[in-house]
């Protein structure tokens, strides 16, 4: 995938992020419905000294699914482990994490619809009954043995909520899906960042950088830290709303929050093919980007703004994508 700097998917300088991450449900901003929901079942679980019940969460990239679980084992009080779904390769690999289990721990799998069929067969057992079938040895001498594990609360995290199989989907008790951010609310996690890296930012520059971010703190968060990094430079010791239109000029991002590989996307929609529809793959293939790219990074936020629409055969430009790119909406109907 091309390097682009509102792509919503981790990369190598977020790690550094962790002072940035909130801690505590107080601290995390927006997301009101699952967090007031959380809340109450992370405190009747406390009340009752039960593990919270298992937790599924799912939405595009960057909008604070990690961050999430980690506040969860936060409030809950207790330890994370973290794994991830493509790199459970082996049932062994599962059991290892599994044994290294605490009771009222949380196990956090990232990326769970990417895990093997098989090994997503261990953990029903795992999820419901707190114990683990493992098959030891080979064939003719193998053996069925049961291990049985500290009640814990798995939490999984998704971007593609439909790959997840229902058998999976049905022992998770508490479901949650994590909508795009409001204007105001990412204005609130462009201040707080401010101030935990302690950079002032104008008020006006903040709900600029707001409306530009895709909706996605992850996205704010490193627009942020670039206009901070021009601000250094040009020796200003506050964030201000000249320094940051012109940096969100030299970043290529328009007022939309799009970027050269939406814009690259759209233009193909409109001017190969006329405006759709057409399949992803025929698009993907028209501007040399991974279909999986296309579908969880570029396109929920072209539907969710309006620039798209998707069709049972394919995907259609809008009468807002082609005012976007000012190219005029009649043209391609005759
Ligand atoms: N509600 C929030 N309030 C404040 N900051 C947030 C919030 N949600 C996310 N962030 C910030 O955005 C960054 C990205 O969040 P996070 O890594 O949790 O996203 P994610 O949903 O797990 O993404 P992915 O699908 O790529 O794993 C975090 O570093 C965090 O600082
Ligand atoms: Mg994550």
């Amino acid at each position: 995938m091309k390097d682009r700097i509102i792509d919503a998917n981790m990369k190598e300088e977020d790690n550094f992020d962790l002072s940035i991450r909130p801690s505590t449900l107080a601290e995390y901003i927006g997301q009101k419905e699952i967090k007031e929901n959380l809340q109450i079942f992370i405190k009747a679980a406390l009340m009752r000294s039960e593990p919270l019940d298992h937790v599924l969460l799912y939405g595009p990239p960057g909008l604070g699914k990690t961050t999430l679980a980690h506040i969860i084992a936060n409030e809950l009080g207790t330890n994370i482990k973290t794994a991830s779904g493509p790199a459970i390769e082996k049932t062994g690999d599962l059991a290892a994490i599994l044994s290294t289990l605490e009771p009222g721990d949380v196990l956090f799998i990232d990326e769970i619809h990417r895990m093997p069929k098989f090994i997503e067969e261990v953990l029903y057992p795992a999820m419901e009954d707190f114990e683990i079938d493992l098959i030891l040895g080979t064939e003719g001498k193998s053996r069925n043995i049961k291990i049985d594990l500290p009640p814990f609360t798995l939490v999984g995290a998704t971007t593609r909520a439909g790959d997840i199989s229902s058998p999976l989907r049905d022992r998770f008790g508490i479901i949650s899906k994590l909508e795009y951010y409001k204007e105001e609310e990412l204005e609130g996690i462009i201040k707080r960042t401010s101030r935990v890296l302690d950079m002032p930012i104008e008020d006006d520059a903040a709900k600029e950088l707001s409306k530009r971010c895709r909706k996605t703190p992850r996205i704010a968060n490193r627009l942020f830290k670039r206009v901070r990094d021009f601000a250094l430079v040009a020796g200003e010791s506050c964030i201000t709303h000249e320094l940051t239109m012109d940096s969100l000029k030299r970043l290529k991002v328009d007022k939309y929050g799009l970027d050269n590989i939406d814009i690259e996307y759209l233009t193909s929609l409109i001017e190969k093919f006329n405006g759709g529809p057409v399949g992803v793959e025929t698009i993907a293939t028209s501007i040399g980007e991974e279909v999986s790219t296309i579908e969880d990074v570029v396109e929920p936020y072209l539907l969710q703004e309006g620039f798209i629409k998707r069709t049972p055969r394919g995907r259609v430009a809008t009468e807002k994508a082609y005012k976007h790119l000012k190219i005029s909406f009649n043209d391609t109907l005759f």
